[in-house]
């Protein structure tokens, strides 16, 4: 056979990210860019300067009084539903009504000539409240007998009192885990064009146009076929564009709507850190049972965490975090419980991980508990207690899922080899040992992280591909691009299928137009699902340019073959263009709508049963860090990860991913602090007090590597897996290498009951508190 050359970006190459050279030369268009028309207003919210009170009164003649206003929008003025609950609850009032619930909260907009004149008028309110006690995180909460924000989940598996009460070991303990700005470079905004009778379009950075679309027709109170939300990317989401953009989105649309006019709103930074949800931060109290070899017997556990005033994705995310508290561990007798808290903070939301991180983080430290109660190696104690498989009964969750897939034990012993673990570590201890203001620490830490949304309806997607009579292909599918390859992925996955190199595919922005009813990306399963569905979109013209050719050539429709940038009819070789051109002329139909739903899963909330997980994503990282027992201060010397994506859909943007989670992880654990002072305002609202990793915090050496070896069990797209999120968990290896250096100081007889942030302040008072100085 004559040697085809290859397409250009096939599945399973490297391909740099569609934008990548547009993102560093300021050429890839974000909300912000599109060209206002003449007329274009500029709308900016009044906040609360008080977290809990009875509203009184809004004084609002002096905003509207100010230079450039030209309206100020107040709850009165909803046309149709004052709620913006991302689950239907009906607690999020766009704008409140009777009550203050947290420092920050928006209680109305102005809307202005400028920008700036909209948003100097916003600050002239004079708000009548009359102050209420307030609580702001989830101890106070509980104290003050505040409600959870919404129905709590226990999973419990075996006989939890019994196997306690009979392990030869025992131990307590309480962890406290911060949240998590998401510190997208481009921030909330929104854009809305007002149209004929109830239409309106809105540009909005969003992770979930569906969603969006919704919740302008609600709020504006029209059906969904009013409102038309698009979005071509956005500057990094990161969770935080899941539900977080609807009051942008409502605001901008209620705004045009009403005024006839385009109005845009973009919150500064200090704005959109204080006004919008972040990651939970959690309480997490522990009691866990184990043998003298470090098995664990029995985990009792109970995951408070700080919701803010509404429940948004609270439900969901605290579900996530129980999902995670076995990590890669199998806890025979077991129960687990959330206490998804109301508080009067802002109403955190999803941030990478959704609440898995939290769960993993606690799990991790139990290990480590058990480690040092028995004087072991922490990674022998992770070993001991990881999944087994159906033969040793060792592999079933919390959630009553078998865990059918685990390749836990290969992934930690190939990176354990490969990064010169043991050896490391006896050399640190050896360090150590000679006492000195610099200590040391390495540890090793595992992650499995269960993929598909587990709000089964969520697990579909559609995607649309028309094929223009010169060849050429718009893809559309209800994904959304936010920098993690989503596109270019997608877009390999149609040059695959028909064939053609990567260039022919135009990638398109995504709009509630093309692709209805579609779900947030998010849960990492952009690729997974929009994949598929544009797969199938993919095969259906294929099917049909089969059965064309063959009539058309006088083949047998199995001689049709795609190949590489052209078909092979019979004997012929025909170019795509020539094979497209003569279909169109045939009035074959050169369009399609894909659909894809995840098969197998199933759960049940109220018994705590099911297969919420279609499979599991595993990984392993290991990191070295120096710290100054003097200062606190710490810099990580080196971190090698092994990370398992199946069988990758594109390497170089897997690697990027998972470069980009650990750091992101690393961060929430290490220096990303989130503080509020006793009125309730967030003072770590701006880069200058938030402090994200810097280039400079990264790893000196960074060895990361896919587990080459692995594929997908399941028949997911091209037995890729998903990538999002589960690395994020990654950078616990720095926190308890942290934690290993801070325990030197007292010869690793206690385990340090450091809490994250471990930031340097953090980590001297534990050695402080070790040393027995403080
Ligand atoms: N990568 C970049 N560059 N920017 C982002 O905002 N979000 C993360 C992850 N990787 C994000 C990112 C989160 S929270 C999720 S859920 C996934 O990407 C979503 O995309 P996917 O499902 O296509 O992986
Ligand atoms: Mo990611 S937190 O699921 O947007």
């Amino acid at each position: 056979m004559k040697h085809q050359p290859n397409i250009r970006g096939a599945v399973h190459e490297d391909r740099q990210h569609d934008s990548a050279i547009k993102h560093v030369r300021g050429l890839a268009e974000y909300t912000d860019d599109i060209a206002e028309p003449v007329g274009t207003l500029h709308a900016y919210l009044g906040v609360s300067s008080v977290a809990h009170a009875t509203l009184k009164g809004l004084d609002l003649s002096d905003v509207r009084a100010a230079p450039g206003v030209v309206d100020v929008l107040t709850a009165a003025d909803i046309p149709g539903h004052n709620d913006i609950s991302p689950t239907g609850r009906g607690d999020e009032p766009v704008f409140p009504t009777e009550k203050i619930e947290f420092h920050g909260q928006p209680l109305f907009a102005v809307i202005a000539e400028t920008r700036d004149a909209a948003r100097r008028a916003a600050m002239l309110a004079k708000v009548d409240a009359e102050a209420l006690p307030h609580a702001l995180d989830p101890i106070a909460a509980q104290a003050a007998g505040y409600p959870l924000v919404t129905e709590p989940l226990k999973l419990e598996r075996g006989e939890l009192e019994t196997a306690m009460a009979t392990a030869p070991h025992r131990l307590q303990g309480r962890l406290s885990v911060g949240g998590q700005d998401h510190m997208y470079l481009e921030g909330q905004i929104a854009f809305a064009l007002p149209g004929e009778d109830d239409d309106v379009i809105v540009y909005c950075s969003t992770q979930h146009p569906s969603e969006a679309q919704h919740m302008v027709a609600h709020v504006l109170g029209v059906p969904s076929n009013a409102v038309v939300v698009n979005v071509r990317r956005m500057g990094g989401g990161f969770g935080g564009k899941e539900s977080q953009m609807n009051l942008f989105a409502v605001v901008a649309a209620m705004a045009a709507k009403r005024l006839n006019r385009p109005v845009k709103i973009r919150p500064d930074r200090d704005q959109d850190m204080t006004a919008t949800g972040k990651r939970h931060d959690f309480i997490i109290d522990y009691d866990v049972g184990f043998d003298g070899a470090g098995r664990i017997r029995a985990v009792d556990g109970t995951f408070a965490a700080r919701c803010g005033w509404s429940s948004d994705l609270s439900g969901p995310v605290t579900d996530r975090a129980l999902f995670h508290a076995d990590n890669a561990y199998f806890y025979p007798h077991v129960r687990l419980q959330s206490r998804p808290m109301k508080t009067n903070t802002v109403s955190n939301t999803a941030f990478r991980g959704f609440g898995g991180p939290q769960g993993v983080v606690a799990a991790e430290r139990m290990i480590e508990e058990i480690a040092y109660a028995l004087g072991k190696d922490p990674l022998e104690v992770r070993k001991a207690n990881f999944y087994g498989d159906a033969h040793d009964g060792r592999n079933l969750t919390p959630y009553h899922q078998e865990v059918t897939d685990n390749i836990i034990g290969r992934v930690v012993s190939e990176l354990e080899e490969s990064c010169g673990y043991q050896q490391r570590r006896r050399d640190i201890l050896a360090c150590n040992a000679m006492g000195g203001v610099l200590r040391k620490g390495i540890a090793l830490t595992p992650v499995k992280f269960g993929i598909s949304f587990t709000a089964t309806h969520y697990n579909q997607a559609g995607a649309l591909i028309h094929v223009y009579s010169d060849g050429s292909i718009h893809l559309n599918h209800g994904g959304t691009e936010m920098g993690q390859g989503l596109n270019t992925k997608v877009a390999q996955v149609v040059a695959d299928a028909f064939q053609v190199d990567f260039e022919r595919i135009k990638i398109t922005r995504t709009t509630t137009e093309k692709v209805p009813n579609t779900s947030a990306t998010a849960a990492s399963s952009g690729s997974d699902l929009n994949g598929m569905a544009a797969l199938d979109a993919a095969e259906q013209i294929k099917a049909r340019l089969v059965e064309f050719a063959a009539g058309h050539w006088g083949v047998r429709p199995d001689e049709v073959r795609f190949v590489p940038g052209h078909v092979q009819v019979g004997a012929q070789l025909l170019p795509w263009e020539q094979v497209i051109k003569a279909a169109y002329m045939a009035r074959v139909h050169l369009s399609a709508a894909g659909f894809y739903k995840t098969p197998d899963i199933h759960w049940d909330r109220a018994a705590g049963k099911g297969r919420p997980f279609y499979y599991y994503a595993y990984g392993a990282s290991c990191s070295e860090v120096t710290i100054d027992t003097l200062t606190g201060e710490y810099r990580v010397e080196r971190t090698d990860i092994l990370h398992d994506v199946g069988r990758s859909l594109n390497p170089v943007l897997d690697r990027g991913q998972v470069e980009g989670a650990f750091v992101q992880g690393m961060g929430w654990l290490t220096t990303e602090e989130l503080w509020w002072d006793e009125k309730g305002a967030l003072r770590t609202h701006a880069p200058s007090t938030y402090k994200i990793p810097l280039a400079s915090d990264r790893p000196r050496v960074f060895n990361v590597a896919l587990a080459e070896w692995s594929e997908n069990r399941e028949r997911t797209i091209k037995r890729s897996k998903a990538v999002g999120e589960p690395p994020f968990m990654l950078g616990i290896s720095v926190f308890e290498a942290l934690s290993m250096a801070v325990a030197s100081v007292a010869d690793y007889r206690e385990c340090p009951r450091l809490d994250a942030p471990a930031t340097p302040e953090r980590v001297l008072l534990a050695v402080e508190r070790l040393a027995g100085r403080a």
